[in-house]
């Protein structure tokens, strides 16, 4: 047997490499994390449509259901028991209630306006978050006004969404998050909250560094958004664009934002800790989007890995790159598992 010392002088190493120690036990382990997972970092997507008794399992999101306005109060309540802190609330409606500037998105009897007035009135405690976009309302599919040549017309695209986030907030959401991308929507965005007199009790979260990847199918797919014509590239970032999230961060701090988004998140870790560090007074969310949900679950589903393990393997590498919150399908997992 090598005595240790001698080990140690032999080695070149100092005693500081000996590190074993500090975690054989389960809670010297967890005194590792800088900051834990928690149940209120946790905001949940729900899908809600405009006919009012669905209740559909979504084929390309496991586990996920899309409800109407009847059924999401129950639903909801099951998790709001478990301790469910906050939702995103996402609109689904049919093909014939769509149109060039996607009308249906704040109309005052759609699935989202309805749902926030009805989720505050039964869980006044409950955050009530929206995301704001066009594209699940557009007869086109994308997330904003287009030109006669299909590309993005910025200014009435801008006052749209801007339209479109107020009236969320005068329906009673706590936080508006544009997820269009439009160059200067926030600015107008948060005009609009100061205008309507809402602007101290509404949060604007940004969806800064969005990235026009592949991981949106399953989500397009459930609310029928994807373009009819050409992609997102003009507006979402290209993926290798580490400096124009940083720009974009910035920008939206400039332009009045309360918090920023990163999405999506496992693929861009990079990202979230450049935006922790820009925005290290904001709050910094993560959005383990779609793809990244059902990728876990089919890689769980061949046996390559654990569904619990990898959720809590992944969910802690945003925490550990700087998330404070996570936007993630496997909210209601987590309720369970963090009990
Ligand atoms: C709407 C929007 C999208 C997502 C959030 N808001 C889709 C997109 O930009 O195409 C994606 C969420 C997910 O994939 O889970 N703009
Ligand atoms: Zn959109």
């Amino acid at each position: 047997m090598v005595h240790t010392a001698e080990y140690l002088a032999k080695s070149g190493t100092s005693i500081s490499s000996l590190l074993q120690g500090g975690y054989n036990h389960p809670l010297s382990r967890d005194w590792h994390n800088q900051r834990m997972l928690t149940k209120d970092m946790f905001i949940f997507p729900l899908f809600v449509s405009d006919e009012p008794d669905e209740e559909t399992p979504m084929e390309s999101l496991p586990k996920m259901k899309r409800f109407g306005t009847n059924k999401i109060v129950a639903y909801v309540d099951t998790l709001v028991k478990k301790g469910l802190r906050s939702v995103i609330l996402f609109g689904v409606v049919k093909q014939e209630a769509k149109d060039e500037v996607g009308t249906a998105a704040d109309d005052p009897n759609g699935p989202v306006i309805v749902t926030i007035k009805l989720l505050k009135k039964h869980f006044p405690d409950l955050y009530v978050m929206c995301d704001v976009c066009l594209c699940e309302y557009t007869s086109h599919g994308h997330c904003g006004v287009l030109l006669e040549d299909g590309t993005l017309n910025r200014e009435p695209s801008v006052l749209r969404i801007g339209k479109v986030a107020v009236n969320y907030a005068k329906a009673g959401a706590n936080c508006v998050a544009p997820s269009d991308m439009i160059d200067g929507r926030v600015k107008d965005i948060k005009l609009g909250l100061v205008e309507a007199n809402v602007a101290h009790k509404c949060m604007l979260m940004s969806y800064s560094a969005k990235f026009a990847g592949s991981l949106y199918g399953p989500f397009r797919d459930t609310v029928g958004s994807a373009p009819s014509h050409g992609d997102r590239r003009s507006y979402q970032l290209p993926v290798g664009g580490s400096g124009l999230a940083r720009r974009a961060l910035r920008r939206d701090m400039e332009e009045g934002t309360d918090a920023v988004i990163v999405k999506p998140s496992t693929f861009y870790m990079d990202v979230l800790k450049d935006a922790a560090e820009i925005c290290k007074d904001y709050p910094v969310c993560a959005y383990h989007v779609s793809g990244e949900y059902a990728m876990l679950h089919a890689a769980a589903e061949k046996g390559v890995v654990d569904l619990r393990a990898i959720a809590f393997e992944s969910h802690y590498g945003l925490v550990r790159a700087g998330a404070r919150m996570i936007i993630s399908y496997f909210t209601p997992d987590f309720l369970d598992w963090l009990e």
